[in-house]
């Protein structure tokens, strides 16, 4: 049996919100320091404040919050004692959020309070999903922390907070969302209601990804983008993911590449190794088709896709090699057994469509290292 899990409740824009916030008295806002410094909280402290709740704002945030950060923010939140929690950021403000409330509420720190996320960057789709990634400095590792309690109670989407986003954050982030939707749909978690999220996902970041990379004030491209992310959101948390993602939190961990950036550099790889699964392959050729990328035959299919993946990186100025992004190769081969032993870990690759040995894993990143076009034509 399998059972699709929703959003609990997404609001499309910030009019009327007033019943979101009704009877609450006291909100802790955990926010991107970008945010603060530009003024930009003001967008939830002015709604707050003018029903007359309290209002604290933390933010002490980094990239790819570290367990240190968790554990300084448990320590602030449980002495706030909100009944409201907002998370207003990029996934790395939200994950932070979801962790220090999670480890806050097992201890018995704080009671039970409403929790909203206010994304301000199209990708993660963490303000519709179980998952909060955290990351070990000294481990060098990416742990995806899952557990229901972390569904966020509601989702602000506005996309007048991603205009701001640079161009190179908005390649990363459009195609983190790209990769969710493309892991849950070659995932052994996927169904015919993960699909249609995905499906849509693939086809909005076809049509608006390089239109909100090269002009960020486009709002039609802009909140197409951020629904897009957040419906592929819903599709990763039912289906899950697979090895882009493993392998990609196994790269930002050792040199802090940007979660979305790593994705992207990862796929081509990545669908070469899981179309030697027959029905991964076919799954691929169904992408190429939403892409309009497809050919009569299967393998040509997938091949094409791989080809579009790397001309849309191109475009959006995302290397095709590690080595491109600036990893040395010294650093990458005394990381790589530490990286692949990780990866195989990785929840992620649970769902896989295919089982990767060690040796195929480390095979990988060794091409993403290098990066391997001819190669990658000999598909099978
Ligand atoms: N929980 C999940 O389901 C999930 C899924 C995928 C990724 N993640 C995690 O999310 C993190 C990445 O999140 P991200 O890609 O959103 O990046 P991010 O939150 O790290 O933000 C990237 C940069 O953009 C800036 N920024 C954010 N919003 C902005 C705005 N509106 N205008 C200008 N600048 C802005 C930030 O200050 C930061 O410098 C990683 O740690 C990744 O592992 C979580
Ligand atoms: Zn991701």
């Amino acid at each position: 049996m399998s059972v699709y899990r929703g959003a609990r409740e997404v609001y499309i824009g910030s009019e009327d919100l007033g019943e979101l916030f009704a009877g609450h008295h006291k909100a802790f806002i955990v926010s991107d320091p970008f945010m603060v410094e530009n003024n930009m909280t003001s967008y939830m402290t002015d709604k707050l404040e003018a029903r007359g709740i309290e209002v604290q704002v933390y933010s002490e945030v980094g990239s790819d919050p570290s367990t240190e950060l968790v554990a300084k923010g448990i320590a602030v939140l449980s002495e706030a004692k909100p009944d409201l929690i907002v998370a207003f950021g990029g996934g790395s403000a939200i994950d932070l959020c979801k962790a220090m409330m999670f480890f806050a509420q097992k201890q018995g720190l704080v009671d039970d309070a409403k929790f909203v996320v206010v994304p301000t960057t199209s990708g993660t789709g963490s303000e519709v999903t179980d998952f909060s990634v955290i990351t070990d400095l000294e481990k060098e590792i990416k742990y995806p922390l899952v557990d229901r309690s972390l569904m966020p109670d509601a989702a602000i989407l506005d996309c007048e907070l991603t205009k701001s986003v640079p161009p190179a954050f908005t390649a990363a982030t459009g195609m983190d969302a790209l990769t969710h939707a493309m892991e849950a749909i070659v995932s052994t978690g996927a169904t015919d209601f993960s699909d249609a999220m995905a499906e849509k996902t693939i086809k909005i970041v076809r049509s608006y990804l390089l239109r909100c990379y090269r002009n960020g004030s486009d709002m039609e491209a802009r909140q197409a983008m951020h629904n897009g992310a957040t419906m592929a959101g819903v599709a990763f948390n039912n289906a899950g993911l697979g090895i882009n993602h493993s392998t990609a939190h196994a790269v930002g961990a050792h040199f802090h590449i940007p979660h979305g950036k790593a994705c992207a550099i990862m796929m081509p790889y990545v669908i070469r190794c899981n179309a030697k699964n027959e029905n991964a392959r076919l799954n691929y050729a169904r992408i190429s088709r939403l892409i309009k990328m497809d050919e009569s035959g299967i393998n040509q299919s997938v091949l094409n896709l791989i080809d579009t993946i790397f001309r849309f990186n191109k475009e959006l100025g995302i290397p095709v090699t590690l080595r491109d992004a600036g990893v040395g190769l010294e650093d990458f081969k005394e990381d790589l057994d530490a990286m692949v032993d990780s990866a195989m870990k990785d929840t992620c690759t649970k769902t896989n469509p295919r089982v990767v040995s060690k040796e195929e894993m480390r095979q990988l990143f060794i091409d993403a290292f290098f990066g391997d076009k001819i190669k990658l034509r000999n598909l099978y």
